[in-house]
């Protein structure tokens, strides 16, 4: 469909970067990248009523985001032809056009391109070898300074690694850990930093993403004493288990992965610090609150889940906290009985309501105010604690 159109209006479209490594990996990918010589913007605006598609153009990159009725993105990069001495373009100068536009990417694996033009539909253009380093499992950067260009190559590439479990090549780590020596990170913007850690954390198998960062001096280079050690390690790790039993129970609430991991990354560091620190990653407002309630609540939750607790009163401990915060504490303690309890509450325990409603409190000739909510709660706590289990037992315990 996009090959007729462009065959029609005249343009040179080309499918690339993850959306043709993700075709000869065999995996979905719900964007479509496209290259279009010469001028994507408006062969963007050509396709958006024939694709019936929400478009949005950034003239200032020459690029355009065109938003399907499935939800599926189609982007528009332009490549420009940079010789115009011939009239129409010899096929040397367009190929050189389109592998120009190819070499300045990341890693060969996203350097492949599929021309989607008339005749040759379908032909693969491989000018870097991707299709080799794919077949291998294998990350390798184009050119040495890369990472010095665009730093948030380096967690690109990490991620990738982990993703398809692949092998970040020699030479490679060599640049990435001598970008690092320079500086790079520090002039990368405290928003960026924070979407590449986390991309990385969103990504599956984020441990050995977070290991690798480690390993290259990621964190270490952003501040000394973020390096990970055996306790942290063993915490993530366990986040990741909890994560993927929570993730099973298909409970409606979605957990936050960037609080559960930077609290692991920041809970043995002083107050001051961790403030510095989400800071310098501009982790947002709301994020930073749960990380800190996570971090300093930690020890108070402990103490008291090792005491004696009626089941409403595990239920009123609990339930002001955030899921993070719970879950954080899950894994941090190799305390049987508080596991016990936590599991008993986000399993049994959270979901818990009552039968019984305001209305019925008025048909009992009560007055509605303050007491409804009071009486309520009274009612709920007997239903934790096995005090009352149908609703005539609700409005005796009410009347009582
Ligand atoms: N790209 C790049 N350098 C970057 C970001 C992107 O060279 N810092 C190039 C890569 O060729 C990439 C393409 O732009 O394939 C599209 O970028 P994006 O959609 O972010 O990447 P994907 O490779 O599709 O990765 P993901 O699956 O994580 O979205």
């Amino acid at each position: 469909l996009i090959g007729k159109k462009a065959d029609k209006e005249g343009y040179k479209v080309y499918g690339v970067g993850g959306f043709v490594r993700d075709l000869l990996l065999g995996k979905d990918n719900l964007d479509l990248d496209l290259v279009v010589e010469n001028d994507a913007i408006s062969f963007a605006k050509s396709l958006k009523n024939y694709l019936n598609g929400k478009l949005k153009t950034f003239p200032q990159y020459q690029t355009a985001r065109l938003t399907l009725p499935s939800g599926k993105h189609v982007d528009f990069a332009t490549a420009r032809i940079e010789y115009y001495a011939f009239p129409a373009a010899s096929p040397e100068v367009e190929q050189s056009t389109i592998k120009q536009d190819l070499y300045r990417r990341d890693f060969t694996i996203n350097t492949l391109a599929v021309k989607l033009n008339g005749s040759t539909f379908g032909k693969l253009l491989d000018f870097f070898d991707g299709a080799k380093d794919l077949k291998e499992g294998i990350i390798r950067v184009l050119y040495n300074l890369s990472f010095v260009e665009d730093p948030t190559r380096i967690f690109r590439g990490i991620r990738f690694e982990a993703r398809f479990n692949f092998t970040i090549e020699d030479q490679t780590l060599l640049f990435m850990k001598n970008s690092l020596i320079t500086g790079v990170l520090d002039k990368l913007p405290g928003e960026k930093l924070y979407e590449e850690f986390r991309n990385v954390f969103y990504e599956e198998n984020f441990m050995d993403a977070l290991m690798k960062m480690d390993e290259i001096g990621i964190f270490e280079n952003i501040f000394p004493d973020l390096k990970l050690n055996e306790n942290k390690i063993e915490t993530i790790s366990i986040i990741q288990d909890i994560l993927q039993w929570y993730e099973q129970r298909s409970y409606n609430k979605s957990v936050s992965k960037e609080v559960l991991i930077f609290s692991c990354l920041f809970y043995d560091q002083p107050a001051p610090i961790v403030s510095s620190l989400s800071e310098r990653l501009k982790i947002p407002t709301k994020i930073r609150e749960v990380i800190f309630t996570t971090i300093n609540h930690e020890n108070y939750l402990t103490k008291k889940l090792e005491e004696d607790l009626k089941n409403s009163e595990l239920v009123e401990l609990l339930d002001g906290y955030p899921l993070e915060t719970i879950l954080f504490v899950l894994a941090r303690k190799d305390n049987k009985s508080i596991k016990e309890k936590v599991y008993y509450f986000l399993e049994n325990l959270k979901g818990v309501g009552i039968s019984i409603t305001g209305e019925d409190l008025k048909n009992l000739g009560i007055k509605p105010g303050p007491i409804y909510k009071k009486a309520l709660e009274e009612v709920r706590k007997a239903r934790l604690d096995g005090i009352v289990s149908t609703s005539e037992e609700e409005l005796e315990y009410v009347l009582d």
